[in-house]
């Protein structure tokens, strides 16, 4: 497995593989990789003929006061985990690599799929990752690309993106993956004290009732989500951000399960200072 910078190396590889008729799958990341990338690069190894796993934090989807200097990284641990599963080569390029001084071209979505949910807190966040996301795709021109289901809203933009701006590539979402007691993988947890990671259980905790509310029957939304807000609510180190239910393929607010082929009920909760996500769809 090689580790590349340039997007010149890219291409060179890409190249080649197509030369020889082999498919390309790509799994995009922010590094710091966790069970949760791994089953992505393992779903992308079984099927595709070379992979690449991009590795950048991308400074464009952060706003000001986020965590953009704290996000964790080890690029050499990252390497570790593609090589083990299988992936062929990581795009790992510096900042100044992907931004080319002067850029100022962005790749932008309106509407309540990138100002709902997320966005309402996060304005700039998927402008910066419809940008990447785009440029990424022109760089290694994939036949598939790789999201994790955790970060819903952002697999339901880019499947949209990938609609609007014709790429000709597949946008494969894949499962959420859960520590053994619930909580979802995401290297945020990392920021968390042992007290925090204790009351981050509430997520999948909420989560669970949910699901539970509609298996046994419960069609009204706004009934699922206040009781999922009140389960959060009770957890001293918790603050929501939202608890919402949405279409999950335009992130449209609905109020019955009636309302839409597939629910995508989906939170956002501080613990202490760190933001977590997490979500069931139905
Ligand atoms: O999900 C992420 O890690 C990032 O948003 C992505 C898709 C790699 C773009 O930077």
């Amino acid at each position: 497995m090689k580790i590349v910078k340039t997007i010149a190396e890219v291409r060179a590889e890409v190249k080649e593989w197509r030369r020889q008729g082999l498919s390309v799958g790509l799994v995009p990341t922010m590094g710091f990789l966790h069970e949760g990338h791994k089953s992505l690069i393992e779903r992308a190894v079984s099927e595709n003929d070379r992979v690449v796993v991009s590795d950048f934090v991308n400074p464009t989807q952060f706003g000001e006061g986020e965590d953009l200097e704290a996000y964790p990284r080890d690029i050499h641990r990252d390497a570790e985990l593609c090589s083990e599963v299988g992936a062929n080569l990581i795009f790992h390029p510096e900042v100044s690599e992907m931004y080319a001084e002067g850029a100022c071209t962005m790749v932008d979505m309106k509407g309540e799929m990138t100002t709902g949910l997320c966005g309402k807190t996060r304005p700039i966040h998927f402008r910066g990752v419809c940008t990447v996301v785009s440029k990424l795709f022109n760089i290694v021109t994939p036949d598939r690309a790789y999201f994790g289901q955790k970060d819903a809203q952002q697999l339901a933009v880019i499947k949209r993106m990938v609609k609007d701006l014709n790429f000709d590539i597949e946008i494969v979402g894949c499962p959420i993956v859960r520590e053994a007691d619930g909580l979802a993988k995401s290297s945020r947890n990392t920021y968390l004290s042992e007290a925090e990671r204790k009351a981050a259980l509430v997520l999948s905790q909420a989560v669970r009732k949910g699901q539970e509310m509609m298996e046994s029957g419960e069609t009204n939304l706004d009934r699922i989500t206040d009781a999922m807000k009140g389960l959060i609510s009770a957890e001293p180190l918790a603050r929501i951000d939202y608890v919402e239910a949405v279409n999950a393929e335009n992130i449209q607010p609905v109020h019955s399960t009636e309302d839409c082929e597939q629910v995508l009920v989906a939170m956002a909760v501080y613990i202490g200072k760190t933001r977590l996500i997490d979500n069931f769809i139905s």
